[in-house]
């Protein structure tokens, strides 16, 4: 199957289309780079695919990939995804998640192409108030990141009712791990995630990880938030992907590990693997930060058959670890 993976340089996104690959899918990548990275692609297409530098809002080009290429579903994982910037420059945001994401949806719809994933976040949730946080929880973002993709689930919807556009909308807890076979990793510029910060400390690439919180009405003070291994968040892409095939109506799925972990425990998990006495300092909370953020999975679990491969904390943190040891500055060109 021709699937375009919009966002395929970065790190979820190369992610998919190496597994894409691996089973036999044939992916085209469209990516701008302005975040993702020209190696990540030349290694995701390791065993053959298409890069596309281009962006999402040119929608001449996306609707000639899509005719042109054949293509009969859409993974779309490029944004902005950056939390404290959108709330310093939310047009951004709203240029890129909304705007951008219309001119490929208004593409999608001109081509006649039915499948859609997307990209969501547990940023939709805000605040939660149940714990784990099911699909169906009220939507109330804090942040204009977390606006827009809720937003653009909005504007799915209203595509599927006016259009037929089959989507499912996958919103993700924290993604973390690197390929178990190494092909791949993390490499985010800004890093704002913990697990690779933690890890870039432990190489001597950073003075300390800053703890931001510890008066968290949590059991240690700290957040606590859910890990989802990259290559299990992958597995639910190509889930979603033959859902879609068998014809599955539209919907949402939360994923995460349905654990939580506070950052003290990601800190202790990071030590044990590394061997290294990671330097930390305390700092006080960060406006927005959620104390608790966990996903109920079950509906994923029992509609698509998903279960984690890599359930455990420290496993995550050993695929990130073998990564950042063996790339310590990750795919080296920016
Ligand atoms: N990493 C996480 O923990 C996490 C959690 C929840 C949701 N998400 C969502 O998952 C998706 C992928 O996240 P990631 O961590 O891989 O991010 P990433 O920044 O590594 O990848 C995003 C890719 O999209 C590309 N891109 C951005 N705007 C584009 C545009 N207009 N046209 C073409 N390409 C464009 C970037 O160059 C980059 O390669 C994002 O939509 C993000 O919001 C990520």
């Amino acid at each position: 199957m021709k699937i375009l993976v919009t966002g395929g340089a970065g790190y979820i996104g190369s992610q998919v289309v190496l597994d894409l690959y691996r089973r036999g899918d044939e992916p085209v990548i469209l990516d701008n780079l302005s975040k993702g990275h020209q190696e990540a692609v030349a290694r995701a297409c390791t065993f053959g695919g298409r890069f596309i530098r281009g962006d999402v809002a040119d929608r001449p080009l996306v609707e000639r990939i899509l005719r042109e290429e054949g293509i009969e579903a859409v993974i779309h994982f490029a944004a902005d995804s950056l939390v404290g910037e959108s709330t310093e420059n939310p047009g951004k945001y709203f240029r890129n998640n909304i705007s951008g994401g219309l001119a490929l949806l208004d593409a999608v719809v001109a081509a006649g192409v039915k499948k859609f994933i997307f990209s969501s976040t547990a940023a939709v949730y805000g605040e939660p108030s149940i714990i784990p946080i099911p699909e169906d929880h009220r939507l109330q973002p804090t942040n204009p990141y977390g606006f827009s993709k809720m937003t653009f689930e909005g504007m799915l919807a209203a595509y599927d009712r006016a259009y037929g556009l089959n989507f499912i909308s996958l919103r993700y807890f924290n993604a973390a791990g690197a390929d178990p076979e190494g092909m791949i990793g993390e490499d985010h510029r800004p890093e704002t995630h913990l697990i690779p910060l933690l890890l870039q400390t432990a190489l001597g690439l950073r003075e300390h990880l800053k703890l931001f919180g510890t008066d968290y009405p949590t059991f240690d003070g700290t957040c606590i938030r859910d890990y989802i291994h990259v290559a299990d968040l992958s597995q639910a892409h190509l889930l979603a992907l033959d859902a879609l095939n068998r014809g599955a109506g539209s919907t949402l799925y939360n994923l995460g590990n349905g654990n939580g972990y506070s950052n003290r425990q990601v800190i202790e998990a990071v030590r044990k693997v590394t061997g290294v006495d990671i330097p930390v300092e305390e700092a006080p909370r960060r406006p927005g930060d959620p104390a608790v953020l966990v996903a109920s999975s079950e509906k994923i679990r029992a509609e698509l058959g998903w279960r984690p491969k890599f359930p455990h904390l420290e496993e995550i943190i050993a695929t990130a670890w073998e990564w950042h040891r063996r790339h310590p500055h990750g795919y080296g060109e920016k």
